[in-house]
């Protein structure tokens, strides 16, 4: 199975919560079209969409991925760190229950946001000290713990969330931006990107890779490395302080 779970834009985009950035004006007709072409990659490289229902009220509901983590078939419905995206979890779980998923959940006074989490196979990276706290940390590991993984606590206080700061391609590698990265020394092999927007991207098989389009000598060290990255322009997500991993949820199995 390879589902990716997508949700549409809010009206209400612009009035995203901003933490790192100055709020800058907002097409939302715009992000819109740019939403269509980043669901048109995935479809294109063979993922089954799924859409959970847009949360009008919600404007951040667009960053689908910090409502739910899966893992081995397990779907963890997370606590988001801000309040207002707290009802978010709503709409999703009926979609991963659908798909089969065990259930299980972030409770109080635990927070997670999934942008916090990077998977490189049993490996789990969880970014602490912006949205996810340490009692969010801890019950997440006891969750997939018994399942295999292996949860590695980082700090974050740079970007909004830890695949802010980093990413990884597809042979492990973690990918950041140094300026956002807090310590790199943790990830046993790391490279260090020219640009921002180059440390993030969505793995769609073993050789393409989804990042944003402006990140170009990104692309191209990824290009010498044998990978084929698909660019997309996401502007009006990055001023929000989303990037190319917050707009899907990928389920492998
Ligand atoms: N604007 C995305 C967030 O703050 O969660």
């Amino acid at each position: 199975m390879t589902v990716a779970l997508v949700r549409r834009t809010s009206s209400r985009l612009a009035d995203g919560v901003l933490t790192h950035l100055e709020r800058r004006p907002v097409d939302v007709e715009l992000a819109r079209r740019q939403w269509d072409a980043y669901v048109e990659v995935l479809r294109d490289r063979g993922w089954d969409i799924r859409e959970v229902p847009v949360e009008e009220a919600c404007p951040d509901c667009v960053f689908v991925e910090d409502a739910v983590v899966m893992f081995k078939g397990v779907a963890v419905i997370t606590r988001p760190g801000d309040d207002t995206r707290k009802p978010e979890i709503l709409a999703v779980e009926p979609i991963v229950r659908d798909l089969g998923c065990r259930i299980e959940r972030i409770v109080a006074p635990g927070t997670m946001d999934g942008g916090d989490v990077l998977k490189i196979g049993d490996t789990i990276y969880v970014g602490r000290g912006g949205r996810t706290n340490q009692e969010g940390i801890d019950q997440f590991a006891a969750i997939v713990e018994p399942l295999g993984a292996r949860v590695i606590t980082v700090p974050v206080t740079k970007v909004l969330h830890l695949k802010s700061a980093v990413t990884a391609l597809p042979d492990g590698t973690v990918i950041g931006w140094d300026p956002a990265v807090d310590d790199s020394s943790v990830f046993p092999s790391y490279l260090a990107m020219p640009e921002e927007s180059g440390a993030h991207v969505v793995l769609l098989d073993d050789e393409h890779v989804l990042m944003a389009a402006d990140a170009p000598r990104s692309a191209q060290i990824f290009r010498d490395r044998g990978l084929i990255p698909i660019e997309v322009d996401i502007s009006e997500y990055i001023k929000l302080e989303g990037c190319v991993t917050c707009l899907s949820v990928r389920v492998r199995s």
